[in-house]
């Protein structure tokens, strides 16, 4: 959930890893701190809120700087410990010349904290980082050797890191360890990287080595070495980065969340590309490992996720049982690893997740892997932790997400549950085959039917501007839209701080009516010519009628809709179940001028972070 990165070469070291950190900083923004190696000098620099405050401090002080030859740079997300500027990265070690940055929990840090103190170390902050400071001091001491002082340190942590080294007396000289925390070596002509994310490093090398659990990496300007846990010496393979730095600025948008929005159309032609060339042919999904005749007898599917994965999940599930009528359970990860799962070796599990890094997701998959499972991956980054976890792996080419509201990487899963649904329903041959080619014909035409939307934000923006001083919404739907009501609501909730719930439409007369009033907006997402429409249109009717506020998102060209709606969001005609493709944009895109109007943060709302690698 924090972001680290670490640098050794002739270029400006404050600049590259302020550069870093301003890449990663949808990762964590509670507080932010540099370690710099200065001509002999150790100096650190720390403070609170965004990296802002920390590139403010940094040209305040600049004179203090010699010409620094490498450094550590962090951003928090805080677990333990406050954010507070004791808290913050680096930590360092009683004697001050040994610093460290940290991404991820270590669980046994109070039993080691404790053994510390004993020995005599003086704790300044309420962190787990700091344990590892202390820990690395104290087997320092014994090898004064930096590298192995590091290896048996993490033996002794239990838990997750990424972790970055520096001591006062080896310059240029960072080690790096990991376990169940990402990180990465960005390799270059007399400089080197190291951090927890491509993007910290895409600006400056494409050349890339991700370190595995339990190695160890010894980063100089002119070498790499990688070891294990054991200090073996290990021939890593060097991979090329395939984004752009590009990918990286908000190309004239105001916000990233807004540029990801509009580059939906793009990214569903991307993920369409290849997969579904021919309406008149098969859907090819050769990323599914599992043979046709398996497929074929296949009969129970569970999807496990987070947030908004969860939501393209819920809508994977009505595509697969609809189309290919497989049983398919959805559950958050964090509830599935706490219970009991009939998951066995006849399961197909799919996790989806747009970083590939989330804990929860992550400790399910392995779970499911016990229980002899065949686990399919859908993430927007096949570089992650979580694909490396695949049986079968389908990456979404999303390209990177910045904005900490998932946008374009929800279209890419839904349009990839698309594919999937169809792809299975041909080797089953549940569906006739003239209703799944119209169902594809359909499918190509969703990209310009979302640039349609875009093309008029207008009555989208009148609606933000309309709603944005309510503090509470409920968003309502049934069918395959449910998905897009749980979507829509997430979404103005994290960048908006609104109340928003998304709820069955049927099931308000249970309960949720109670509420209701000229206080609470309904949102209702209702398609014609599905089963839904009219029984959605009732619920609104009986919201009505105690006087809740009523806005529809639908592709109803019914002028009668006026006199039950205040407000009436038109989106082109769709297929109801395509139209989660559809719908989900307008409610980005409301979400998103609520907030603006509100003067939010929009990319980077508080208390969140991008991935969420604690569980
Ligand atoms: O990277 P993942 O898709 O696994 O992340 C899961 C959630 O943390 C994520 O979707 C979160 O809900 C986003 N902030 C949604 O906008």
């Amino acid at each position: 959930m924090c972001g680290i990165v670490g640098y050794v070469g002739y270029r400006d070291v404050v600049s590259v890893i302020l550069n870093g950190l301003t890449n990663l900083e949808y990762r964590g923004y509670d507080s932010a701190g540099m370690a710099l190696q200065d001509c002999g000098e150790l100096r650190i620099y720390k403070t609170l809120g965004k990296l802002i405050n920390l590139k403010n401090e940094l040209e305040a002080k600049k004179y203090e700087l010699k010409h620094p030859s490498s450094g550590i740079g962090h951003i928090r997300w805080a677990t333990h410990g406050s954010p507070s500027l004791v808290n913050a990265h680096p930590h360092t070690c009683t004697c001050g010349r040994l610093v460290v940055v940290h991404n991820g929990i270590i669980e046994n840090y109070k039993e080691l904290r404790e053994e510390l103190i004993k020995k005599g170390c003086k704790f300044k902050s309420q962190t787990d980082t700091e344990t590892i400071a202390h820990l690395v001091a104290d087997e320092y001491a014994n090898s004064k050797d930096l590298e192995i002082a590091v290896r048996n340190s993490v033996k002794k942590l239990q838990g997750a890191y990424a972790i970055c080294v520096m001591h006062k007396d080896t310059p240029d000289l960072i080690v790096g360890a990991r376990k169940h925390a990402p990180m990465v070596i960005g390799l270059g002509e007399g400089e080197n990287f190291i951090a927890s994310d491509i993007p910290a490093i895409i600006e400056y090398t494409k050349k890339t080595i991700y370190l595995e659990d339990n190695e160890i990496a010894v980063v100089t300007k002119d070498k790499v070495k990688i070891t294990d846990i054991n200090g073996k010496e290990l021939v890593k393979k060097t991979e090329i980065l395939p984004w752009e730095p590009v990918a990286l600025s908000k190309l004239g948008y105001k916000h990233f969340m807004l540029k990801e929005i509009h580059e939906q159309p793009d990214v569903i032609r991307n993920v369409l590309n290849g997969k579904l060339y021919d309406i008149d042919e098969p859907v090819i999904l050769n990323e599914v490992k599992l043979d046709k005749e398996i497929l074929k007898n296949l009969n129970k599917i569970q999807i496990i996720a987070c947030g908004t994965s969860l939501h393209a999940a819920l809508a994977g599930k009505y595509l697969i049982e609809d189309l290919a009528g497989i049983s398919v359970e959805v559950e958050a990860s964090s509830e599935y690893i706490y219970r009991r799962t009939t998951t066995d070796s006849s399961t197909l599990v799919i996790g989806v997740s747009q970083s590939g890094e989330t804990a929860d997701t992550i400790t399910a998959i392995k779970q499911a892997k016990e229980k002899k499972a065949h686990v399919l991956i859908i993430t927007n980054r096949p570089d992650s932790n979580m694909a490396r976890l695949a049986d079968s792996l389908i990456p979404v080419n999303a390209g990177i997400e910045v904005s900490v509201a998932a946008t374009k990487s929800y279209s890419a899963q839904l349009i990839s549950f698309y594919l999937l649904a169809i792809y299975l329903a041909e080797i089953k041959e549940t569906v006739d085959k003239q209703s799944l080619k119209n169902l594809k014909h359909e499918l190509i035409q969703i990209p310009s039917k979302i640039e349609e939307i875009l093309s008029d934000l207008k009555p989208i923006q009148n609606c933000a501007r309309k709603f944005s001083s309510y503090k509470n919404f409920i968003y309502i739907s049934r069918g395959i839209n449910l998905s897009t009501a749980y979507e829509g609501a997430l979404k103005l909730k994290e960048i908006s701080y609104i109340n928003a719930t998304g709820y069955p439409a049927g099931e308000l007369k249970h309960g949720p009516i109670a509420m209701l009033d000229e206080t609470m907006p309904v949102l209702a997402v209702l398609i014609p010519g599905g089963i839904t429409y009219e029984k959605i249109l009732s619920n609104c009717e009986e919201a009505k009628a105690r006087n809740a506020k009523l806005i529809a998102l639908t592709s109803s060209n019914d002028d009668n809709l006026k006199n039950i709606f205040d407000v009436v969001i038109k989106i082109p005609k769709v297929n109801e179940i395509l139209s989660p493709a559809l719908t989900c944009v307008p409610l980005q895109l409301l979400a998103y001028y609520i907030a603006e109007f509100l003067g939010k943060d929009v990319d980077q709302p508080r208390n969140l972070a991008k991935s969420v690698t604690v569980e």
